[in-house]
């Protein structure tokens, strides 16, 4: 054939195809999300999600140890409530005495130089598993707000360098940054949970936390999946309110999300390799049905790609490895 153009010529060689990459990918911009358990030591395997767990405080320091000696030097942490200290108010949330809340501090004591994320939402510690107030089965917003601003003050003053909202509920970012400023922490940042799908790939996290909701779904305050204009104009509202970062979440059903949303936004960008996404790499691998590190690398390439500039990801660890 007379063909003068063929784009296979830059694919020819190893060396050709790093130089023509048109993303990279490093460890720096990957984010371990951490399962804390009310306990000191000790590490109890997540059935749905094998090779992660929920680690005692002193156990979770020495992965964060093990993490940072291989580039990855961000965290986003989960504390594992037990049954009893749940409540309809989720009162354990706003306790500044609670051993979660002297882990943080703890983290933050040691590695200094590390970024650590908190989660702001109710599910862990409501006794009805969802991230807001419930009252006659519904999700009360304006009083769920009240909460969440201070929980973010109790994570900020324990050290966190950025709170997490991951609720949903209208309005938040504001009222937390407004909190937050008035408190003089005016150096934590907000990563905005802002276009977070009703997703069935949580179902493995909820295991982790026994968070399920006890009653109903989370589809008055979660994104329906059928919407990616919707997710527009969230994130629009919360860089208004003063958002950092903006996230979408889950990633790899709404790669199109991501892009869309790296097109407007004028903060960076993180999405959310959520649990389900996770077990379902690890469990096809099980079952020998693919190549478990090339799908982990192909996998946080093509979010990447999408437009993220940062990924949550329980891969971080085995993946920081392959990335250097
Ligand atoms: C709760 C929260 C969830 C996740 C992060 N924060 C679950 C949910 O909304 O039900 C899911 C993360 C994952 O699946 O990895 N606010």
């Amino acid at each position: 054939m007379s063909l003068k153009i063929r784009p296979r010529r830059n694919r020819r060689t190893e060396a050709l195809r790093q130089l023509v990459a048109e993303v990279d990918l490093t460890p720096e911009r990957l984010i371990w999300p951490l399962f804390i358990l009310d306990q000191e030591t000790g590490a109890a395997e997540i059935k749905a999600m094998p090779g992660q767990y929920r680690w005692g405080r002193k156990d979770a320091l020495e992965q964060m140890k093990k993490a940072i000696n291989v580039g990855v030097t961000s965290f986003a942490f989960f504390p594992v409530i037990e049954d009893k200290d749940k409540d309809k108010k989720a009162t354990q949330a706003l306790n500044p005495k609670h051993d979660y809340i002297d882990f943080l501090k703890r983290a933050k004591d040691k590695f200094s130089d590390s970024l650590i994320i908190t989660d702001i939402a109710l599910d862990p510690y409501s006794s009805d598993g969802h991230d807001g107030l419930v009252k006659d089965g519904k999700i009360l917003n304006d009083e769920t707000v009240e909460i969440l601003k201070q929980m973010a003050l109790v994570h900020a003053n324990a050290g966190a360098d950025f709170v997490a909202p991951s609720d949903m509920m209208d309005g938040r970012i504001g009222s937390i940054r407004s909190a937050l400023d008035q408190k003089g922490f005016t150096d934590t940042g907000i990563l905005a949970y802002s276009a977070k799908y009703a997703s069935s790939f949580y179902g493995p996290f909820r295991d982790a936390l026994s968070s399920a909701p006890r009653s109903g779904d989370k589809k008055t305050y979660q994104m329906d999946y059928r919407n990616q204009k919707e997710a527009l104009r969230e994130v629009a509202l919360d860089i208004n309110e003063g958002a950092d970062i903006v996230m979408v979440k889950p990633a790899l059903a709404y790669l199109d999300v991501i892009a869309a949303v790296k097109k407007k936004s004028s903060v960076p960008v993180a999405a959310y390799n959520v649990s389900g996404e996770y077990a379902m790499i690890k469990f096809a691998a099980k079952a020998g049905a693919i190549d478990e590190k090339k799908a982990i690398l192909e996998t946080l390439y093509s979010i990447r790609r999408a437009g993220s500039d940062m990924i949550l990801t329980y891969h971080a660890l085995e993946a920081a490895p392959w990335l250097k």
